[in-house]
């Protein structure tokens, strides 16, 4: 299993997460998150603040998911998430041990469907 954890762009979120409903997707975790990447927060707009560095806000959405499937997510996520500019965000991917669903007790691929 891998973690899937992407940054990205608040308003990519409905469109991607109607496209992983589809899928068959149905688990995931979405947080708030800021940060800054390349640019270091600058997003080509003079804030009349020195050169203070600025956090951008974004949505950070994690899923866990078979091996199998990984490449299939970081398509959608790139379909839908990119608008070919700075700031689309990024992709990053885990290993993950094992998953506990706690209802049941079921563990690894079965716990996670
Ligand atoms: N190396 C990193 N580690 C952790 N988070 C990151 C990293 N790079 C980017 N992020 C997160 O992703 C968000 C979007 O990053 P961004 O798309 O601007 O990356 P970039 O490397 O600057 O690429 P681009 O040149 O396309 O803008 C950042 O605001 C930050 O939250
Ligand atoms: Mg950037």
């Amino acid at each position: 299993m891998k973690k899937v954890e992407a940054i990205i762009r608040a308003e990519a979120f409905l469109s991607l997460r109607e496209a992983l409903c589809l899928r068959g997707f149905s688990g995931l975790t979405v947080s708030e998150a800021a940060g800054c990447g390349k640019q270091k927060g600058k997003q080509g707009i003079f804030r009349g603040n020195k050169f203070e560095l600025q956090l951008v806000p974004r949505v950070k959405v994690e899923m866990i998911i078979d091996d199998g499937q990984v490449e299939d997510i970081i398509d959608l996520i790139v379909e839908h998430c990119s608008t070919d500019t700075v700031g689309d965000g990024k992709i990053f991917i885990y290993p993950v041990e094992d998953v506990i669903r706690i209802r049941t007790g079921e563990r690894g691929k079965k716990a996670v469907l």
